[in-house]
């Protein structure tokens, strides 16, 4: 298997269609993109590492080194998906120079393909300003959780017509600035659907539709690993009460006595 490229995906989607889905999850460790790399188009490094990993309260406190630290970890751990890692906040906002500044850092630091950035017309010029300068952009749109403070939670957005009208405005911006692909997260369906119809590159959906381009999970949320995820999580499987059983097990056959048996201790010669 050789590594997938930024064209390749773009490429999936043509004259407005995607035929195949593009599968995207999150990895941190080099364990998880080991066993997630040869399932996924992409492997995004994001910045929900900072709850998931480092029980933040939210993402803004997450740094250009924290990312970097795991970002080349998934890297090391990969060799078929394109690696995305996030920009944290505050390391790309103030200007486009700024941006990639911390942008191609990260690369180096990495070996990653591409970062993702959170905004939308606001963050255009900055989405060119890269593009141009060789560093394929992810848009993320909708939910933006950086902006927590702003919005105030991480409920759905688009309910009201302005708000539905500017985010499909801020994806359209953003692809016409150059972004590879977007995510669209937390928004109402229909809105979902309307920025996949008008806007050229793929749509990432999560807590969007399944008619977008492709779909992300964080790989810690439909694993079981993770508490509090939000609905439009699906469960795909239950590994936190699995180790919390395993955990159990290891406690009461020591607790017993029984282990370490005779398969894990060494006899003076054999
Ligand atoms: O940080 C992250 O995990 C993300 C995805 C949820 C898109 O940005
Ligand atoms: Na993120």
């Amino acid at each position: 298997l050789k590594r997938l490229t930024v064209p390749a995906l773009r490429a999936r989607k043509a004259d407005g269609v995607t035929a195949e889905p593009l599968v995207m999850l999150t990895a941190y460790t080099v364990r998880t993109a080991q066993l997630l790399d040869a399932h996924c188009d992409l492997l995004l490094v994001g910045d929900s590492l900072g709850q998931v990993v480092y029980g933040l309260p939210s993402t803004v406190p997450v740094t250009l080194e924290m990312m970097a630290a795991h970002g080349a970890a998934v890297v090391r751990g990969s060799w078929h998906a394109v690696v995305v890692v996030d920009m944290p906040f505050g390391s790309y906002e103030t200007s486009p120079e700024k941006a990639f500044e911390s942008a191609a850092w990260l690369l180096k630091q990495t070996g990653a393909a591409a970062v993702k950035l959170e905004g939308g017309e606001a963050m255009a010029p900055t989405v060119r300003f890269l593009s141009e300068r060789g560093i394929p952009v992810m848009g993320h749109v909708g939910l933006t959780p950086q902006a927590v403070n702003v919005l105030g939670g991480y409920g759905a957005r688009g309910r009201s017509a302005a708000e539905a009208d500017k985010i499909v405005g801020d994806a359209r911006a953003l692809a016409e600035a150059g972004a590879f692909a977007i995510v669209v997260e937390g928004v109402v369906e229909p809105i979902a659907v309307a920025i996949t119809e008008a806007v050229a590159c793929p749509i990432i959906g999560i807590g969007a539709s399944a008619r977008c381009d492709g779909q992300v999970l964080v790989a810690e949320d439909m694993l079981g690993l993770f508490d509090r995820v939000p609905r439009f999580v699906k469960k795909y499987d239950d590994l936190g009460t699995r180790i919390g059983e395993a955990a159990a097990r290891y406690a009461a056959e020591v607790r017993e006595r029984a282990f370490p048996g005779a398969a894990q201790t060494y006899a003076p010669r054999d």
